[in-house]
């Protein structure tokens, strides 16, 4: 059976390998892999510089954005149906993970499909605990491959919604900073959520995020301080300098939230008065975000769902670099 593996720690050891045929055991659905979408973080462990293999030995599989098709029926699940799965898999000892919770791991003894210390889905055919599936609608077909991205999007939302929320707040206007894959999902969310948004990135212009009713800005050509303050920032570039900015950028009560990773050794400026003058006196707050909760994947393939009519988000899925595979998509 063909697989995407890697050797964490040792970069650009990327390469297709055959791997033994996998079987499903008691207690798990066997399900074939369409779509895997590749990412950030897939690049870091490409590039050697993240992930941890499983126990068996010293390859990881990748693939933790995937969508597949059921093979066998059982667990509530029949074949043909099209699912995807959580990434990220209890440490079984924090009561975060108690609580099924393991996006807010406190131990970090977690592990993630395709990331840490549990194989992935860019492989034919995968074994899956059927409490770790997620059902996508048929209409949805290959966009369900972005239950994955969307779901991160719908967590820093409802984490910023918790947080602003804590005090009379509105989110009226957002910027999303990073038109990648996560900054123009979130830039849909936003919009289905009737935001006023403005998305920025350094290309000169940006269909997608235009389609979606928002307003781009390229940053070569304009200033985000000029642009206004926000409710809402969401650094979805990974520069810890712009990261550093967004506290800036707020309004009173304002929300910034950081999806993007910068993992660069650097030191970065922040003007000494909004930290310690802004921040305070206007109940700013500044966030992180990572992975997430069932009812984030669950709301990611509802809204994908309800944006699904849009032309601009049918082209996405082929934009955004994923590989189809065949079959039902
Ligand atoms: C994934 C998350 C994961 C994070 C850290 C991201 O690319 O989308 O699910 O928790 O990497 O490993
Ligand atoms: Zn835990």
């Amino acid at each position: 059976m063909q697989a995407l593996v890697t050797r964490p720690g040792h970069a650009h050891t990327t390469r297709i390998e055959d791997l033994p045929a996998v079987e499903a055991r008691e207690g798990e659905v066997l399900v074939r892999t369409l779509e895997v979408g590749v990412c950030g973080t897939d690049r870091e462990i490409s590039e050697g510089l993240f992930g941890i293999p499983p126990e068996d030995g010293p390859l990881l599989v990748l693939g933790h954005e995937a969508l597949a098709v059921v093979e066998r029926n059982g667990y509530g699940f029949t074949r043909g149906e099209l699912v995807t799965a959580t990434v990220r898999r209890s440490c079984g000892h924090c009561i975060a993970c108690a609580e099924e919770c393991p996006d807010s791991c406190l131990t970090g003894d977690y592990s993630e499909r395709g990331i840490t210390r549990l194989h992935g889905y860019a492989r034919e055919l995968v074994a899956e605990d059927p409490g770790q599936l997620v059902a996508i609608p048929k209409p949805l077909g290959r966009l369900g491959v972005l239950a994955e991205p969307t779901s991160i999007c719908e967590r820093a939302l409802r984490h910023a919604r918790t947080i602003g929320g804590r005090q009379p707040w509105q989110l009226e206007r957002a910027l999303v900073i990073g038109a990648g894959p996560i900054g123009l999902l979130m830039t849909y969310l936003l919009r289905l959520a009737d935001v006023e948004v403005w998305t920025a990135s350094l290309e000169p212009e940006n269909e997608l995020v235009e389609k979606s009713g928002a307003r781009y800005v390229s940053t070569h050509a304009e200033e985000l301080s000029e642009l206004g303050k926000f409710d809402l920032v969401v650094e979805a570039a990974g520069n810890a300098q712009l990261m550093a900015r967004t506290l800036g950028l707020l309004r009173r009560s304002g929300v910034a939230c950081l999806l993007g990773i910068d993992p660069r050794h650097q030191t970065v400026e922040l003007d000494g008065r909004v930290l310690g003058v802004d921040t305070i006196l206007e109940n700013r707050v500044l966030f992180g975000s990572v992975n997430a909760h069932r009812q984030d994947w669950l709301a990611a393939v509802a809204d994908l769902d309800r944006a699904r009519p849009s032309r601009a988000v049918r082209s996405f899925a082929v934009r955004s670099g994923a590989t189809c595979r065949g079959r039902t998509c």
